[in-house]
């Protein structure tokens, strides 16, 4: 095993294969982070992250911008299965900023159906900010049912289970620094 599972563990062996390594994606960050910099200069920009798998990307990219900004979180969590696979998701968590007239970009770790995040901004786009741009840092293309335009976009995932930089099984391996897919054999545990 590399000593980047070795490191985790337990967690380390549960992960098949390394898809991302933590110096690719902190790599691909930064170009975000300069891209979006430049974008923004003069703007100071509302960045808007959704709990919890953001935590790792939001900080990291946080880090890699230049120009005064500032942030805010909500928290979203679906009824059900079914009613989040008919589009309807709870904001358990708004924002504390206004955001009327605000640039506002919107952090997202992963999108997949794309049913989230077309909530989310709906519900964004109503309080009439100057502008409402998305930067995703994961894009899993293969599922999507709404066509949602990602100005910044990280990496593009296959249909593969993974975990790492904030995306879970069952609550764990967030803290993984890599991406890396989970063994099958976890799955049926
Ligand atoms: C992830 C992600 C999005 C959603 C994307 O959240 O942060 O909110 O899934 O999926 P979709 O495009 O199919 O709607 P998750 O429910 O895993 O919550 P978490 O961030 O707390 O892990």
């Amino acid at each position: 095993m590399d000593d980047a599972r070795k490191a985790y563990g337990s967690m380390g062996k549960d992960i098949q294969d390394i898809l991302i390594p933590a110096e690719t994606l902190q790599k691909r960050i930064a170009d975000l982070g300069r891209q979006i910099s430049l974008d923004y200069l003069g703007l100071n920009p509302l960045v808007v992250g959704v709990l919890k798998g953001v935590l790792f990307f939001m900080a990291d990219l946080l880090r890699n911008i230049t120009i005064p900004m500032e942030m805010d979180f909500i928290a979203v969590s679906s009824y059900s299965a079914e009613a989040r696979d008919q589009g309807y998701v709870r904001m358990v968590k708004d924002l504390e900023t206004p955001i009327h007239g605000r640039h506002v970009l919107f952090l997202e770790d992963v999108i997949d159906t794309g049913l989230t995040l077309n909530y989310i901004l709906q519900n964004l786009r109503a309080r009439q900010p100057a502008s409402l741009e998305v930067c995703v840092l994961f894009n899993k293309p293969e599922h999507r049912l709404i066509n949602i335009p990602l100005k910044y976009k990280g990496f593009d995932l296959p249909d593969q289970f993974v975990v790492g930089y904030g995306l879970d099984y069952r609550e764990k391996y967030r803290n993984l620094p890599f991406i890396g897919v989970l063994n099958a054999e976890v799955l049926k545990r």
